[in-house]
């Protein structure tokens, strides 16, 4: 067995255009996500349960563009696309498109874990949710009051100036356990006033997440389109296994995000002995860490970031 650190949690709330007046909820978002993450770890539990938990509880706050509260699309309805990897096997599962299941993220796993498939998107990933038993929800209850609002908005300025300035408030997480196992997880609701049936990188393993033992586990957020031509996941985590450390590729990432395509986003990275990187170029960057010796929820402006 080669030699890993001690369980780190690390989570972000997207990177973008996160208003004043959500600053405070998503803080405040990001620790009950982590405490839900970490009480799997703490008890031994795998990297992937803690990734799970962690997403789940973003998923149910619904200041975050992920689950409840989600951005509307552009028939005014959740369309909602999540992932999750396990670096110990390689397995993966993604949904896309999602509109009846409340925590995609959960849906994600099923895939990995109960279907030779890794990806499944719209009806299809929705009847694979009712054979599995996941209660399905009716999509009105995934409309938050601020997002119909923001919908409207937008629907009148369509046709007169290109749509309002997307946001890119995706959630995410990556652990390291006990065992040395290491999990990524991503889970957004896309675009604001995305066409029906975009789908971002979010649930597309290695653009909007990717985990190897081997070498390290990333979740990104930002613009969805720039990251799935970068492969921006899978070519992060290649940094760390070309002997990078995670903040040096989680700056090299963002780098190359600016520089070759002009984007925007952000991402955070894990190794096998819990050295963490975060960094963004974004207006603002909500993540948080957490293990033994640290606890900390962040709100970073447009700087690249120590983790
Ligand atoms: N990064 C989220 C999206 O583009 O859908």
């Amino acid at each position: 067995v080669s030699e890993h650190g001690a369980p780190v949690l690390l989570v972000h709330g997207g990177a973008g255009h996160i208003p004043d007046d959500l600053v405070e909820a998503y803080l405040a978002g990001l620790r009950t996500a982590m405490d839900a993450g970490w009480a799997m770890l703490a008890r031994g539990g795998s990297a992937v349960d803690a990734v799970e938990a962690a997403i789940v509880s973003l998923e149910d706050d619904g200041s975050f563009d992920a689950g409840r509260g989600s951005v509307l699309n552009q028939d005014g309805r959740v369309q909602l696309d999540a992932m999750i990897m396990d670096g110990a096997s390689l397995a993966a599962g993604g949904v896309g498109a999602v509109e009846t299941v409340r925590n995609p993220i959960r849906l994600a796993r099923l895939v990995m874990e109960t279907s030779p498939q890794v990806y499944l998107v719209a009806a299809g990933a929705e009847r694979f949710a009712a054979t599995h038993g996941l209660p399905r929800v009716d999509n009105a209850t995934l409309v938050s009051p601020r997002e119909r609002r923001r919908f409207e908005a937008a629907r009148e300025l369509a046709g007169v100036d290109p749509p309002a300035a997307p946001v890119h408030d995706t959630v995410g997480a990556v652990a390291l356990d006990a065992e040395g196992n290491l999990a990524s997880g991503t889970s957004t609701g896309g675009t604001t006033y995305k066409p029906v049936g975009r789908i971002g990188d979010s649930s597309i393993v290695g653009a909007g997440g990717y985990a190897d033992n081997d070498s390290a586990a990333a979740s990104l957020t930002g613009e969805g389109e720039a990251i799935m031509r970068l492969v921006l996941g899978k070519w992060a985590v290649d940094r760390v296994a070309a002997g990078d450390p995670p903040q040096a590729a989680a700056d090299a990432a963002i780098g190359r995000l600016g520089a070759r395509l002009g984007a925007h986003g952000g991402l955070i990275v894990l190794d096998r002995l819990g050295r963490t990187g975060v960094a963004s170029n974004a207006f603002r960057m909500a993540w948080g860490v957490r293990s033994a010796t640290r606890s900390d929820a962040v709100m970073s402006g447009s700087d690249v970031d120590r983790g």
